[in-house]
């Protein structure tokens, strides 16, 4: 049992979904200052590849998969390429997602059913296929969510609703590998300066003050800490939001 922190995660490997931008850009840099190895997951193959030249100046090895992650058979694909590419698994950061606004009365079910896909379906699918390297070497999971998962507000109902979802996920999963060894915990950060927000800004007609939002960099922050806590300790859930309530 490691009962101190984790300085560096030294031969650990690392999976982080939605590197391409915004939390998970930081996440994967994040892990990279920690020497972490790193498997990156988007779909822009461009962005995703500048991360990755980032990522390689303080990490020993990086491996950018461009890849649209609800596609039939991306899982899989994902976790036969960590095996020969890297040889196992010790953390997976799920921080790829998509985001819709509306009331229930108009918003359209295909948006819903995309959500769904993107935000429940695939990190389920994706923690199915990688579970079995993760247990090999008494991993972590880590599940960044939203305020919205544990409090829904109106025309945001869909978002709230596969947000919710994956915490469920996310809690049930922690009770059923717990005993072998595997520590899940949650992030539900507010508001924080990514392309997405500048997009949800933009529609609501409100300008964009990025400075006053919390930062990616302030939620890879609270990621990276959590995955180094010594082993004694298991984090389950964490809430972070801008410092700043006016804006
Ligand atoms: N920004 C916020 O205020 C905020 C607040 C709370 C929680 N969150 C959560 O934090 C996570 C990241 O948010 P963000 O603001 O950084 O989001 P973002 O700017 O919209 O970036 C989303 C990331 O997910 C990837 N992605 C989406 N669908 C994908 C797919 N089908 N296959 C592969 N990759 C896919 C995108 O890749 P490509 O661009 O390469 O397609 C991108 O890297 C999300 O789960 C979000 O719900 C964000």
């Amino acid at each position: 049992m490691r009962l101190t922190r984790k300085l560096v995660f030294e031969n650990h490997v690392a999976v982080v979904t939605g590197a391409s931008q915004g939390i998970g850009r930081a996440i994967a840099l994040g892990l990279a200052a920690k020497e972490a190895m790193l498997f990156l997951v988007g779909r822009n193959t461009a962005a995703l590849h500048e991360v990755a030249e980032l990522a390689r100046k303080s990490s020993p090895r990086v491996v950018a998969h461009a890849t649209d992650l609800v596609a039939e058979g991306a899982t899989t694909i994902i976790a036969e390429k960590i095996l020969q590419e890297l040889g196992g698994l010790d953390m997976l950061i799920h921080c790829a997602g998509a985001y819709s606004q509306g009331g229930l009365q108009t918003a359209s079910i295909d948006e819903f059913d995309r959500l769904y896909r993107t935000n429940v379906r695939m990190p389920y699918l994706l923690t199915q296929s990688l579970l079995p390297m993760l247990k090999r070497r008494q991993g972590q999971i880590a599940f960044v969510n939203s305020s919205k998962g544990l409090q829904a507000h109106a025309n945001a109902g869909q978002f709230a609703a596969t947000q919710h979802a994956l915490r469920a996920i996310a809690d049930s999963l922690r009770d059923e590998v717990n005993s072998d060894g595997i520590r899940v915990f949650s992030v539900y950060p507010g508001r924080t300066a990514t392309p997405r927000m500048e997009t949800i800004f933009q529609a609501e007609g409100r300008e964009y003050k990025p400075e006053l939002l919390l930062q990616p960099e302030d939620i890879a922050e609270v990621v990276v800490n959590t995955l180094m806590m010594p082993l004694t300790a298991e984090v389950t859930n964490i809430t972070i939001r801008p410092r700043i309530k006016s804006y």
